[in-house]
């Protein structure tokens, strides 16, 4: 739902951002012509604000965020705010829009960052403006199931991206085509790599990981998969309670033998995956109180939510 504030700062072609401005939530004005309405030239990204008990909110390594918008932005074009910009913007509309973070416990604040090609430009090329802006939105649970595990199909029909193409960066193109699983009762789609329809990708929304016995492994990030800041941290965790971690090419026959999978996203945080479809065949995989995912999540939410010491110094306070 609509918070109060929304944050907007502009930047023309070859110039950098100058004073963003906090501003009521509401519509924004575009050209038809603008390049993000004709060519797609967009970014977003995500993150969440908790609220401690003791009052105080946290923000999860936005950092992360900053700097993969920044590598998104080269791949798209675009000019993008610098980390300390973006840091310090993520920071005034979680502090306008407090009222929104939800109880401990309840939810979080979701922070929706987009970088955009604003200006009109008729001919393909880059925007001569752009637009960074920033809303946000208090959330529960992603998916419907809550912390139910997720039912997967993997597309072997459609492929989400493609060597030399941009699946590596958040860019809005990559989100519309995604198909429709979930019309099919399905949670959410596993993608295959579009070259040899053989090695796991990921999930529309999240990264992919499996465990057999005491190994973790998950996709090695090759261009075509988002490096999720949730990976990212998953693996850190995993290393730091002496789990062994690969990061590697996985065919997806080897689904068959997993013992467990789960997903990563900021959105999902860590989901179990109960099942996975492929070629009309359903495997089922462990979900129950003791699986590893569980003590992932519990470690990460800990520490997101500042109830587990954040040795890591991922978490950045805010009031
Ligand atoms: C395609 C895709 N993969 C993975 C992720 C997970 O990334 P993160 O953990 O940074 O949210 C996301 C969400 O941002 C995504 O859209």
């Amino acid at each position: 739902m609509p918070t109060d504030y929304m944050y907007v700062m502009k930047c023309s072609e070859n110039d950098r951002y100058k004073e963003g401005k906090i501003s009521r939530y509401g519509n924004i004005e575009l050209s038809p012509s603008a390049g993000v309405l004709n060519y797609g030239q967009g970014l977003f990204e995500g993150l969440k604000a908790y609220r401690k008990e003791s009052g105080g909110l946290l923000l999860f390594r936005p950092d992360q965020n900053a700097m993969r918008m920044k590598f998104g932005a080269e791949r798209m074009c675009m000019p993008a705010p610098s980390v300390d910009q973006f840091i310090d913007a993520v920071k005034q509309i979680t502090v306008a829009n407090k009222r929104w973070v939800p109880p401990p416990g309840k939810g979080s604040l979701y922070i929706r960052p987009l970088l955009m090609g604003s200006g009109p430009i008729l001919g393909l090329a880059p925007a001569p403006e752009y637009m960074f802006l920033i809303y946000a939105s208090p959330v529960r649970n992603y998916f419907k199931e809550g912390s139910a595990p997720l039912n997967l199909y993997v597309d072997d029909e459609y492929d989400r991206a493609s060597r030399g193409g941009a699946g590596g960066v958040k860019t809005i193109t990559n989100y519309a085509p995604v198909s429709n699983a979930k019309g099919r009762g399905f949670s959410d789609v596993l993608y295959l790599d579009s070259m040899n329809k053989k090695y796991l990708e990921e999930v529309s929304s999240c990264n992919i990981f499996l465990v057999k016995d005491k190994v973790i492994s998950t996709p090695a990030t090759n261009g075509t998969i988002l490096s999720g800041v949730t990976r990212k941290s998953i693996i850190e965790i995993a290393r730091d309670l002496g789990y062994q971690v690969e990061e590697r090419a996985i065919p997806v026959e080897e689904l068959m033998y997993a013992d467990e999978v789960f997903c990563t996203g900021t959105a999902v945080v860590v989901a179990p995956v109960g099942s996975i479809t492929y070629k009309d065949k359903k495997v089922e995989f462990r979900t129950d109180a003791e699986a590893l995912s569980r003590k992932l999540y519990n470690t990460l939410v800990g520490i997101q939510m500042g109830v587990i010491e954040d040795k890591f110094g991922w978490t950045v306070e805010i009031e």
